[in-house]
């Protein structure tokens, strides 16, 4: 779904700038895009993270310094993508494990965060007491607290932060909320949303010694110590609580941001989740099959999860979420919408490129120029929030009733004791 930046679009982006690089440029103006100059570290680049690095390293006056990963073998990978867009000529990023190296280097402006989600909340916190702007991927956190605490970290040390929910960038998106906002659809009383894959089971594991391109202590670094297992590492983790959250926190966060901007609604009312592990006898503990409702006062959504059932619930393929109005109906679909009146005509049918450079841009001109991105930390966490407490009612078992002045749960113990969740010594995140 993300767009990754071919050669041919790169050679397309440096031919227009070398123009400008070759003709016009004054030794001043030269020197101010020098201090313009944005370094950044990415951390985590196996997968997700190597495209970002790609795509933060092909934007003007970006210079990706440092590849950070635990995975040996990722950072070697990682050089060599970026290698393949940037051009043997280009100085080449360093290649470290641990990214509090990163974290030290005071030439560094950004870090890039991409590691499993674990990492995402106490990076960001570091990242940003350390004076560094963050991109920090999806679910911005790994518990409800700790996305509190990564917003709290973001504004007070003044810090931009972006989310990696990418459609906040996509134009024709960004229309088509706009026009749910304005009324298109008339009074929006209820939106679905889903996620729909063919996922293989992942066995069981063994319980080994981790290899050696693995540092496996720092990949867990703020979860207590678990012992490796042979089907972890890496994109498994997504399926233990421990480390991952979930198809939900996963893809749901995707969908679920774009309900609650176009119902324009924060913190629900009360959230519901049913669902289980139904398709794989192996070592996963998240839902593959899943439905969580969430009511917003006089509205409602929902979001589907069908890990291992392929047929998509939508109207059209490819759709992601319908929002339902007393003047008809939009889906949203990867790059774009479609619009339907009550007697089910098609009356818009709107589609663009997708937003992933511009994405990128925005966080980084929010550094240069100050603002806030499109997807700002806040937003970030109000709609991961949503797939934390779908997680909550779906491990206890029953609904949760939220205030939804604040978006805490109210009235549970059991509940509000997986609000956060422990540290492995000296890891608590603390702002
Ligand atoms: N926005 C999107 O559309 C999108 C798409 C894919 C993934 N993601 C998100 O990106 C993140 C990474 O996803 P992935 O599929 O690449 O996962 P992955 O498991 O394939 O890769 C994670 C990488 O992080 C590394 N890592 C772990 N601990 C680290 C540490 N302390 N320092 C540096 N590196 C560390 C791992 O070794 C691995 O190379 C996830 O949180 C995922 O939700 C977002």
């Amino acid at each position: 779904m993300w767009q990754k930046l071919d050669r041919r679009r790169f050679l397309q982006w440096t031919a227009g700038t070398s123009v400008v690089a070759c003709t016009a440029v004054s030794t001043a103006q030269q020197a101010s895009s020098a201090a313009d100059r944005l370094r950044v570290g990415v951390m985590g680049v196996n997968g997700r993270g190597r495209s970002l690095a790609q795509n933060f390293a092909s934007r003007p006056g970006v210079e990706v310094a440092y590849l950070c990963d635990v995975d040996s073998r990722a950072i070697e990978t990682a050089i060599a993508a970026l290698k393949e867009v940037l051009g043997t000529e280009a100085r080449e990023p360093q290649g470290v494990a641990d990214f509090r190296r990163v974290l030290d280097d005071p030439q560094v402006d950004a870090l890039v965060i991409a590691a499993p989600n674990h990492w995402h909340a106490p990076a960001t916190i570091l990242a940003c007491a350390a004076g560094k702007h963050v991109y920090v991927e999806k679910p911005c956190s790994h518990t409800a607290e700790e996305g509190e605490l990564a917003l709290a970290a973001a504004r007070k040390y003044n810090r931009v932060v972006a989310t990696g929910t990418q459609r906040r960038s996509y134009g024709v998106i960004v229309e088509g909320m706009n026009k749910l906002r304005e009324g298109v659809i008339g009074e929006i009383r209820y939106a679905r949303s889903w996620y729909r894959a063919r996922r293989p089971g992942i066995g069981r594991g063994q319980v080994m010694d981790p290899p050696a391109w693995l540092d496996f202590d720092l990949w867990q670094g703020p979860a207590p110590r678990r012992p490796y297992k042979d089907n972890l590492v890496h994109y498994n983790w997504h399926w233990h609580w421990h480390w991952g959250n979930g198809e939900l926190g996963n893809n749901g966060v995707h969908a679920l941001d774009l309900v609650r901007w176009g119902m324009g609604v924060d913190f629900p009312t009360r959230v519901t989740s049913s669902g289980g592990r139904y398709w794989h006898d192996d070592d996963q503990e998240t839902p593959d099959t899943h439905v969580v409702t969430f009511e917003f006062g006089p509205r409602l959504a929902t979001w589907e999860g069908l890990s291992c059932s392929p047929t998509e619930p939508g109207i059209t393929r490819a759709a992601i979420a319908t929002f339902h109005g007393d003047q008809g109906t939009l889906e949203v679909f990867d790059v774009g919408y479609r619009i339907y009146d009550m007697q089910r005509n098609l009356v818009a049918d709107e589609s663009g490129p997708d937003g992933e450079l511009e994405h990128i841009d925005s966080f980084l001109r929010c550094i240069r120029e100050g603002g806030r991105p499109a997807a700002d930390i806040e937003d970030g966490h109000r709609s991961t929030l949503l797939c934390h407490l779908g997680n909550i009612s779906q491990r206890i078992g029953r609904a949760l009733q939220i205030d939804p002045g604040t978006g805490h749960i109210r009235d549970d113990a059991e509940a509000a004791a997986l609000w956060g969740r422990e540290y492995a010594p000296g890891w608590r995140p603390e702002v």
